[in-house]
């Protein structure tokens, strides 16, 4: 089988408050999603991949990679899932049904080959998602007269953050989100929809410093990761 990796990349990142969707902002000398795709299109595993843009996309042709003939481009949606479905749709008589597919964050510039070489060294169905353990004590928080307070704190042995990339069969995903969008289930990330499905994906422990860049801090955070080996 083979790997196409889907890079939902259509989002307006309202909390980086900046002028712009975060992916297009500096980081080292390049756009954001420069970093991302750089990582994606020199990993050698990868022939092609599919980028979700949002339809009326300004930003996209400063891009480095615009153009790029490896490079196939879909429609983002309303929300992530409905980007990545969307992605997977503009595979359709490109990628067999046991083939994998690789949803990462554009917005993750910081996954490193070597993370992708654990992950997809041992794959096995119905496939795995990267993730780091969480290390600070958790609390459920609940409402009360107004104010925050916790509830209890939650054991954190077993909690861990998910990453992307996330990792499926091309048909098996399709027809995992398909199925929880059709029944109205949020999910944030790919492993929710096949875990509505009863599915128990592999948690493969990644890099903590595959960060989302989400908030302005993020993009300090990331600039330093990039020039660390
Ligand atoms: O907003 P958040 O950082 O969680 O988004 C994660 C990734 O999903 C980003 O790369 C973003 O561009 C993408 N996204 C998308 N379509 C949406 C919302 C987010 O492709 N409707």
């Amino acid at each position: 089988p083979r790997f196409w990796p889907i890079l939902p990349a259509a989002g307006v990142g309202s909390r980086m408050q900046a002028d712009r969707p975060k992916q297009y902002l500096p980081l080292q000398g390049r756009l954001l999603i420069d970093h991302t795709l750089q990582v994606m299109l020199s990993y050698p595993r990868f022939a092609q991949l599919v980028l979700v843009l949002s339809p009326a996309d300004p930003y996209w042709p400063s891009s480095d990679y615009a153009g790029d003939a490896r490079i196939i481009r879909a429609d983002g949606g309303s929300e992530r899932c409905h980007s990545v479905l969307n992605g997977l749709v503009a595979l359709d008589g490109l990628a067999a049904a046991d083939d994998w597919v690789v949803v990462h964050d554009v917005a993750r510039p910081c996954l490193r080959h070597s993370d992708l070489d654990k992950l997809l060294g041992n794959l096995a169905d119905p496939g795995a998602i990267l993730a780091s353990p969480v290390r600070d004590t958790m609390k459920r928080g609940r409402v009360d007269n107004g104010q925050v307070v916790i509830d209890h704190t939650v054991e954190r042995e077993q909690l861990w953050h998910a990453l992307t990339p996330q990792v499926f069969r091309f048909a098996q995903l399709r027809q995992a989100l398909q199925t929880c969008l059709a029944q109205g289930l949020t999910v944030t990330d790919e492993a929710s929809a096949l875990e509505q499905l009863g599915l128990t994906p592999q948690l493969v422990e990644g890099r903590a410093d595959n960060i989302k860049v989400t908030r302005p801090e993020d993009l300090a955070l990331a600039s330093l990761f990039l020039t660390q080996s």
